[in-house]
């Protein structure tokens, strides 16, 4: 079998004694490759987006996530050094420096006092604080991610005024409804993703869909009565099967089965091998309040063209 040679600079031109080949050597194989990209993960849960970002060659500096049960699945499950808290309780300069900003943020109203005051209108909600690292740490981008709700919420007003306070910011702003059916999983999950770029002549677009890989009976590993499931949800466990608030039983095999955190994991398209170090209850919360993988990697993948 022939055998590839390799390369090291380091070696090339020099003489040296059999101790200094095996230092470089060495290091060589240490020095970790150097990202693509560098992102944030601002509400962070379990790390969907740290997952899909990885994926693309990026290397997350920081994630931000306030509830003690989230943190501690994540930290099961990603490389962490900079994990803080409360995102209200930091201060934008001392966020480091990062190409993308990745934000699944809880949905709040603003003020009511009018449109014409932009920053002030979002003071004291969540969207402040990143619009307020935006605003200090200029990434080169944004992705945002919400519920499909977010548009028509409090009447409109507060998408329109998260998009003219980042558009303000200097931004581009593009959106579309995603599904996580619309990138291989048996889903709905419709969901509103907002990407935006410091270089507004930016022709983003947003990435093709691709077929459906798998469907519900995949996912069991048994004939189940739905091809595509239900959207998961953070709480509402329990409703009898044919109840139309139902989302967590299936017909598997001719027998009701209630989903698990191991059925999950696939319907979000997440690692087979991913961590709970916490409750089946608290594993089905944090599923049901993350993001479908592949949905975001492509995404984050289109992005990564423009960085
Ligand atoms: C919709 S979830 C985001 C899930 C995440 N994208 C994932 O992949 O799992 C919103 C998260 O924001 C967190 N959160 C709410 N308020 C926060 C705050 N003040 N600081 C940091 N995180 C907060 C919640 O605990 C929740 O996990």
């Amino acid at each position: 079998m022939r055998q590839r040679a390799i390369r090291i600079p380091e070696l090339q031109d020099r003489q040296m004694n059999f101790g200094q080949v095996i230092n470089i050597l060495t290091n060589s194989a240490k020095k970790p490759a150097k990202p693509k990209f560098t992102f944030i993960d601002l509400f962070a849960g379990i790390g969907g987006f740290h997952i899909a970002g990885s994926e693309n060659g990026g290397k997350c500096v920081m994630a931000c996530e306030i509830d003690r049960a989230a943190r501690e699945t994540y930290q099961a499950n990603h490389k962490i050094k900079n994990f803080v808290e409360d995102i209200t309780k930091v201060k934008a300069k001392d966020i480091p420096g990062h190409d993308l900003l990745c934000a699944g943020f809880p949905c709040q109203p603003f003020s009511q006092s009018g449109f014409k005051k932009g920053f002030d209108d979002i003071r004291g909600t969540l969207f402040f604080h990143i619009a307020e690292i935006i605003r200090v740490k200029k990434p080169k981008a944004f992705f945002l991610e919400n519920v499909r709700h977010l548009l028509n919420h409090d009447d409109g007003r507060t998408f329109t005024k998260i998009k003219q306070v980042l558009e303000e910011l200097g931004y581009s702003f593009s959106y579309k409804i995603v599904k996580a059916s619309d990138f291989g999983l048996p889903q709905h999950r419709p969901r509103l993703f907002m990407v935006g770029f410091k270089n507004k002549k930016t022709k983003f677009e947003f990435p093709e869909k691709i077929p459906l890989k798998k469907t519900m009976s995949d996912i069991f590993g048994k004939p189940c009565n739905k091809t595509i499931g239900f959207t998961l949800r953070v709480g509402g466990r329990g409703s009898k099967i044919d109840d139309r608030h139902n989302w967590d039983r299936y017909l598997v095999a001719g027998k009701e089965y209630k989903i698990q955190p191991k059925d999950g994991v696939k319907m979000m398209g997440f690692p087979a091998d991913f961590k709970f170090p916490v409750s089946e209850t608290q594993a089905m919360k944090q599923l049901g309040n993350s993001v479908a993988v592949p949905a975001i990697s492509k995404t984050i993948e289109a992005i990564t063209k423009y960085l």
